[in-house]
């Protein structure tokens, strides 16, 4: 078989980069190690910034996000038993964001996908990156019992932090940087109207809570727990009651409780691989990076990488222009940090550390304050929020 970009990974970042090369005439075939039923199957956030919205606007897929996605001009912060509107939308010169569960825009691109013929293999197995350092890489697949070469000009390695992209480059020529907090969260999603019109973010002593949410009717809460923690030991009842503990009294007189649909623990981790490009491989979203979650950045980076690769590519088959490409890593790694940095902030300032000395309590609670009570720090918060310019 041959393609012009073989792209490794059917989530976010590979099916957006798929459906915007085929608006642009560029050949792609997508190899999935998973069932497309296994990748809707996965839970996870859907705050999306207005660049991620017009990326698939431009991609052909945004009529569902439009008609069901909801517009948030602000978000709240809740501590020392108050709530804080962050106006978004005051504060960034009328810029918002738009609640779309991550599930919803995976399910709208591959069902674009599917109606414009591009080929993907699911199911692909014992996936193989070659010769990416020649202008003619290949990739080979275990697909349907048949051994698949694929010959290709690029691979995109879109395939996750448990990849094969990044796993196949040589240990000399990345350069890793982590950060492992020691937390995690423990979230839930239950068929109920959330609690408020906008996300709350609550920081306790007892620890940090989120309330979200995925639609008018179907709400999405997360607690910080020790790690370790076992999902077994956290029935409904109790949960609900410890989200109570540490709301602000208003947002917790305003929960409603219900049956859990969903329930789970994810670990929270800053991560991050230099450079993103190897010859002819550009590694795209969690295969080059991951945030904790608490800035949801994880799917807007994704997006941000899609732009700038899917950018170079077209320059390159368009225009025979090399200059897109060859500044693809130093411009996404370049927005790259400002969301590390901003995800890691937003999860210092909100977060319980069991180690924390009490200085450093001080020093957050002092941040906290400090936000709250000016509209310079609440703009700085708000412009990363909503998304810094592509
Ligand atoms: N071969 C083929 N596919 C693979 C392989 C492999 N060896 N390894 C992983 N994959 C697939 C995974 O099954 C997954 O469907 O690559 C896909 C990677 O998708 P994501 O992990 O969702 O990563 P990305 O597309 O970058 O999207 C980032 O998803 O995980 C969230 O918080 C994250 O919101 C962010 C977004
Ligand atoms: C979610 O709805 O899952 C969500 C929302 C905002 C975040 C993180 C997760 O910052």
């Amino acid at each position: 078989m041959r393609t012009q970009v073989a792209i490794i990974g059917a989530g976010p970042a590979g099916l957006l980069l798929g459906q915007l090369l085929h608006v642009a005439g560029i050949d792609t075939i997508i190899l999935e190690r998973r069932s497309g039923d296994y990748v809707l199957s996965r839970i996870r956030a859907g705050v999306l910034e207005q660049g991620t919205v017009a990326l698939l606007e431009q991609a052909g897929v945004a009529a569902r996000l439009h008609a069901e996605g909801l517009r948030h001009d602000g978000f709240n912060l809740a501590y020392d038993g108050a709530r804080h509107r962050i106006d978004l939308a005051g504060l960034t010169g009328g810029r918002h964001v738009t609640i779309y569960g991550q599930t919803e825009m995976t399910r709208d691109l591959m069902q674009a996908r599917a109606a414009c013929g591009a080929p993907s293999l699911y199911e692909a197995a014992e996936v193989h990156l070659a010769d990416f350092d020649s202008a003619h890489p290949r990739v080979t697949c275990l697909f349907e019992g048949q051994r698949i070469e694929i010959a290709c000009d690029f691979i995109a390695g879109c395939d996750g932090s448990h990849g094969v992209s990044h796993a196949s480059l040589p240990a000399a020529a990345l350069s890793l940087h982590e950060r492992h907090y020691p937390f995690g969260w423990l979230g839930v999603m239950a068929d109920v109207a959330p609690v408020s019109d906008e996300l709350v973010y609550a920081s306790h002593e007892r620890g940090f809570a989120l309330c979200s949410m995925r639609s008018a009717h179907r709400s999405r809460y997360y607690l910080q727990c020790p790690l370790g923690t076992e999902i077994a030991d956290w029935p409904d009842a109790r949960f609900w009651d410890e989200l109570r503990q540490r709301l602000d009294p208003q947002t917790a007189a305003a929960l409603v409780d219900a049956p859990s649909i969903e329930k789970s623990i994810a670990p929270l981790r800053s991560f991050v691989a230099e450079p993103m490009r190897f010859g002819s491989l550009f590694l795209a979203g969690d295969a080059a990076h991951i945030v904790p979650p608490t800035g949801a950045k994880g799917l807007n980076l994704a997006a941000s990488d899609v732009h700038y690769l899917a950018e170079g590519l077209i320059g390159h088959y368009r225009e025979g222009r090399a200059s897109g490409l060859e500044a693809y890593s130093q411009r996404a790694l370049a927005r790259v940090w400002k969301a590390e940095r901003f995800s890691w902030w937003m999860t210092s300032l909100l977060h319980q550390f069991p180690d924390s000395s009490p200085f450093d309590r001080k020093i957050q609670a002092a941040e906290r304050a400090y936000l709250a009570g000016s509209r310079a720090a609440m703009a700085a918060l708000a412009e990363n929020y909503v998304g810094l310019p592509f």
